[in-house]
């Protein structure tokens, strides 16, 4: 059995302790600063608890998820790297790019193991679009649209922890048009709009945000993000090339309702199911991938399929786009990088 110790069983974390439980060989540990909250997700999954971070590292379990919220990521990373444990944690792997460059110089002088959780990786459609690109199918790649919207705002409380829309949201797309291209990001323009709960913008956040990024090789992407979606969860990248076009995300579920469709082509009867309401529904399947790709890491039987560099540069493009909405103008992202 490999014993994986969680910590923070808050939304995403609950959602990871009874994807471990459900891993065949694995046997998770659950703790939580409210250790009420274990004890009692522990009780449902017939799982096991410690009351606290401590307890659990002293049990020296195989492997550790951190699943808390943003601000404790790289302390527990440190903790974990320190006792010589492998990690996942959750994105971001922490809340600055300074504090994530420290972890990437820890982890490498202390030969630690660390993968950051961004589960589009897993997802079926963004790895086909990146086997099409990298198999040349669409030719030149000369544009991608990413969107992520959430049917509804996270609590209040979470925004005001969050490190706002682009390092909380978009990181993902940031993340996936450098896995699906291969490419890096040179330089955004971003911006965003607060039109909705007042909280939004008395965290200095917005509930909407829109950034365009150049790449390397000149290719341009559009970035879009939304806590109002209120047709539901949406979460797509389109990537065009001079010889063709694919999609991810264009499920069954997908709340995007096509109107005006003229008889000669047909009426679109998509979507076809419930929008999906979360995440959770959305990205099921990778979850559950990518925390067995982290079991199999962590046991030495496969490689890291994400690692704190990854998280830096992507944190990198969320910082240019916050100073991009800040004042308003194209920042490179050679202005901070670090
Ligand atoms: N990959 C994804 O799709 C995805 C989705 C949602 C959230 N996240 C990330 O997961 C993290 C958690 O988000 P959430 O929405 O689950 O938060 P949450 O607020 O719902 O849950 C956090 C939990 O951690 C506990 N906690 C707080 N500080 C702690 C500490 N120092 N030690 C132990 N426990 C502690 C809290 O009591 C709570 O139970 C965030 O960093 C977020 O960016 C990722």
């Amino acid at each position: 059995m490999t014993q994986v110790g969680l910590v923070g069983v808050g939304r995403i974390g609950a959602f990871h302790a009874a994807t471990l439980h459900a891993l065949p060989g694995v046997e998770v540990v659950v703790a939580d600063v409210q250790a009420g909250r274990a004890e009692a997700l522990a009780a449902s999954l017939g799982a096991d608890w410690a009351p606290d971070v401590g307890a659990l590292l002293d049990r020296r379990p195989a492997a550790l998820v951190v699943a808390t919220p943003t601000g404790s990521h790289a302390e527990l990373i440190d903790r974990g790297v320190a006792a010589g444990i492998p990690v996942f944690c959750e994105k971001p792997a922490a809340d600055t790019s300074a504090r994530t460059l420290e972890i990437v110089n820890s982890v490498d002088k202390h030969g630690g193991r660390v993968q950051i959780g961004f589960q589009r990786r897993f997802d079926a459609g963004y790895a086909a679009a990146r086997a099409e690109v990298g198999r040349g199918a669409l030719g030149r790649v000369h544009t991608l649209r990413g969107q992520t919207c959430d049917p509804t705002p996270p609590p209040a409380a979470y925004i005001a922890t969050s490190g706002g829309v682009f390092k909380d949201c978009s990181i993902h797309d940031f993340d996936a048009i450098r896995w699906v291209t291969g490419r890096e990001v040179v330089s955004v323009f971003a911006t965003g709009s607060a039109r909705g709960e007042p909280f939004f913008a008395a965290s200095g956040d917005v509930d909407t945000a829109a950034a365009v990024l150049r790449l390397d090789d000149d290719a341009l992407a559009t970035v879009t993000a939304t806590r109002y979606h209120g047709a539901g969860y949406a979460v797509t990248l389109e990537v065009q090339g001079t010889h063709g076009t694919v999609g991810a995300g264009y499920d069954g579920s997908l709340p995007l309702r096509p109107v005006g469709n003229p008889p000669r082509t047909g009426v679109c009867t998509w979507p076809e199911g419930p929008p999906h309401p979360s995440f959770m529904s959305r990205f099921h399947e990778a979850y559950v991938r990518e925390l067995q790709a982290f079991v199999d890491y962590a046991e030495g039987r496969a490689e890291n399929p994400c690692t704190v560099a990854d998280a830096l540069e992507a944190l990198y493009i969320a910082e240019a786009c916050d100073l991009s909405r800040a004042e308003n103008r194209p920042v490179t992202l050679a202005e901070v990088r670090r």
